[in-house]
């Protein structure tokens, strides 16, 4: 079975050698959204992680996940389709169901979530290198297509080293790593660290494919991290749901890397009516708050309008939605000043090595989190796996630098 199938490069070339890659994310990289990212230079995606068990034996479960659309080839490729799972059967019976339709099939190695602690799944696996292994050679063994997987580091870089060694040994083709450990999550997140991934990087075989993952704000920063870290792409999360310009490289065109939020809320959601399944239309809401963020804290009486209306809505009342963004986005345009006003500015460098920017608040744009109510300038954020101990210590209007799976599963569909 495994013979025909692409290897590590092979398989690398022949998805086009893609550089900025939708990272999984639960409820948020369905179909709707993996297209507006490509629109906008993500040349990979990865769907949300979907529950293995569930998938292969609960047939509503996988409708509402999936559709006839995903995967298509001319519509959502390449793609690679994520599964949780702790059982080699049923981790081959879900992966049976997608093998033709995705270009690989990918282990999540890196939820950190109490619902995968107590599913044992995800980071939890990290405990278990033996059923890692298992799993994962299962589907290099009979499956049609290959398989990937993504990881978080241990504090200890010998030990990510083995595991990633292990990970690849098991069969993974491609290697994403996710510069943070298990327990970086919620108000601990702390910044990922690009050492340790350049560190697996060069202590991996020459020809690995490798993904670096954690710390993109604007796309200024893809290039940054391939090089600091040697990866071949960069998959971002958080960045692309707050900004898909997030990829957006060929070209400094501000409306594609930093498109105004009512031609963006537009497109995608004219993407969200014409998509089949249930999918792009539950993320839906949560994809108007990201999208929307800095816009609301400005035009908060929308807040509320789009919180009370629900995914199973007519459509008419998220066209109004829509509609009124992009009246009040043209009111902003017709200020005489307006040529002034909509310019992105770029602050110093950061120890960090990035530099934050400024963005009209009615273009799309990262977010920057508080933690505890504090402002980043005033706390040390951990560094994952600090091999030297040395807080970083951030500047002024710095967000939490994390990412959160957390926040996606409070009212996930996935139960372990
Ligand atoms: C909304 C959301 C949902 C996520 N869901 C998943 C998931 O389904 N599978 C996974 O491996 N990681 C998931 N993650 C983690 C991301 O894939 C990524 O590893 C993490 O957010 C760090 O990347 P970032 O700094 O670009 O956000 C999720 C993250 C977010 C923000």
């Amino acid at each position: 079975m495994t013979q025909n199938k692409l290897k590590g490069r092979e398989l690398f070339e022949a998805i086009g050698r893609p550089t900025t890659i939708v990272a999984p994310m639960v409820d948020q990289s369905e179909l709707a959204w993996r297209i507006i990212s490509r629109r906008y230079g993500a040349e990979l995606c990865y769907t949300p992680m979907f529950h293995a068990r569930l998938f292969a034996t609960e047939e509503k479960y996988r409708q509402n996940m999936w559709s006839e659309q995903d995967g298509d080839r001319e519509l959502d490729r390449p793609l690679i389709v994520q599964f949780c799972a702790n059982d080699p059967n049923y981790l081959l019976e879900a992966a049976k169901l997608v093998e033709d339709k995705c270009d690989a099939v990918d282990l999540n190695l890196g939820c950190p979530q109490g619902i995968a602690k107590k599913g044992k799944y995800g980071a939890f696996l990290m405990d278990d290198w033996d059923l890692v292994h298992k799993l994962i050679r299962t589907l290099h063994d009979n499956l049609k297509c290959p398989v990937t997987a993504k990881i978080r580091v241990y504090d200890d870089w010998e030990k990510s080293l083995a595991y990633a060694k292990m990970v690849l040994d098991a069969g993974a083709q491609f290697i994403t790593v996710h510069g943070r450990t298990r327990d970086m999550k919620g108000q601990a997140t702390g910044l990922a660290n690009w050492k340790v991934l350049k560190y697996l990087r060069d202590n991996l075989p020459k020809d690995q494919v490798f993904f670096a993952n954690g710390n993109i704000l604007y796309p200024s920063d893809l290039q940054r991290c391939r090089e600091e870290t040697g990866a071949d792409a960069v998959m971002s999360a958080e960045g692309n749901l707050y900004n898909p310009g997030v990829f957006w490289t060929k070209t400094d065109n501000i409306d594609k890397q930093f498109p105004r939020v009512d031609k963006l809320l537009r497109e995608y959601f004219e993407i969200v009516k014409s998509c089949a399944g249930e999918a792009s239309k539950h993320a839906m809401k949560a994809h108007f708050f990201k999208i929307l963020h800095a816009f609301l804290n400005v035009h908060k009486e929308l807040r509320p309008v789009i919180g009370r209306t629900s995914v199973h809505a007519d459509i008419k009342n998220w066209e109004d939605i829509v509609e009124q963004v992009e009246k009040l986005v043209q009111d902003i345009y017709t200020d005489e000043k307006i040529k002034e006003k909509d310019v992105i500015t770029t602050g110093e460098v950061q120890d960090w090595g990035g530099a934050y920017k400024t963005v009209p608040y009615w273009r799309c744009q990262p977010y920057f989190r508080t933690v505890n109510g504090e402002k980043q300038n005033t706390r040390k954020l951990q560094v994952a796996a600090a091999r030297d101990e040395v807080a970083c210590l951030e500047n002024a209007n710095k967000r939490e630098a994390a990412p959160i799976e957390e926040n996606v599963t409070k009212k996930s569909r996935v139960t372990a």
